[in-house]
Formats: C-alpha cells, structure tokens, sequence
C-alpha cells in the first residue's frame, strides 16, 4: 500500500511522480493530488484509462479556497 502524494503539472502528476508509478500496482496506490484548479475528474480518469484504476484519489484544488460563493 502507498500514498503518493503529488503537485500537478502541466495536467499531470510531477514527472518524478509519473516515473514512481510506473514501478507499483496502481490498485495499491492512494494518490492525493494537488493543483490549482482543473478539472480533476477528467484527468485521473484519463490517467486511470491509460495505465489502471487508483486503490483511490484525492485532490486539493487552490482556488476552492478562494472562491467567491
Ligand atoms: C511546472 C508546473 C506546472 C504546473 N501545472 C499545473 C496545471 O496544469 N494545473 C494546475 O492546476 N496547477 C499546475 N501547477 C501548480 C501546481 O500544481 C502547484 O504549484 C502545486 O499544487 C503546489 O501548490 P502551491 O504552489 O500553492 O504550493 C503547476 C506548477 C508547476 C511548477
């Protein structure tokens, strides 16, 4: 089991990040991303199709914090 935390960059984990999961079962992976402000769905579950489905995943997005409600 592992968690792997990650900035986002230019709409993927950090290239470090990328080269680490290579080497372990994306089923044993929990990965907490975070970012700016993207969307989020999208991009784990393009990187999900691609290369196998997170034990589970998490994001923290900046601007939540700053956003006018
Ligand atoms: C080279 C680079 C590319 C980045 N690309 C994205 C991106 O595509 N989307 C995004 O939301 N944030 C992007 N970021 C912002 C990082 O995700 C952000 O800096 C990181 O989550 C840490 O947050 P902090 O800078 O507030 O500490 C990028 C940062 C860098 C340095």
């Amino acid at each position: 089991m592992y968690i792997v935390v990650s900035p986002l960059w230019a709409g993927k984990p950090a290239n470090a990040t990328v080269e680490f999961l290579k080497f372990v079962p994306p089923g044993k992976v929990t990965l907490v991303l975070t970012c700016i402000g993207n969307d989020m769905d999208k991009i784990v579950n393009d990187y999900e199709s691609k290369n196998g489905k997170f034990k589970s995943h998490y994001v923290i997005i900046k601007n939540l914090k700053t956003k006018k409600r």
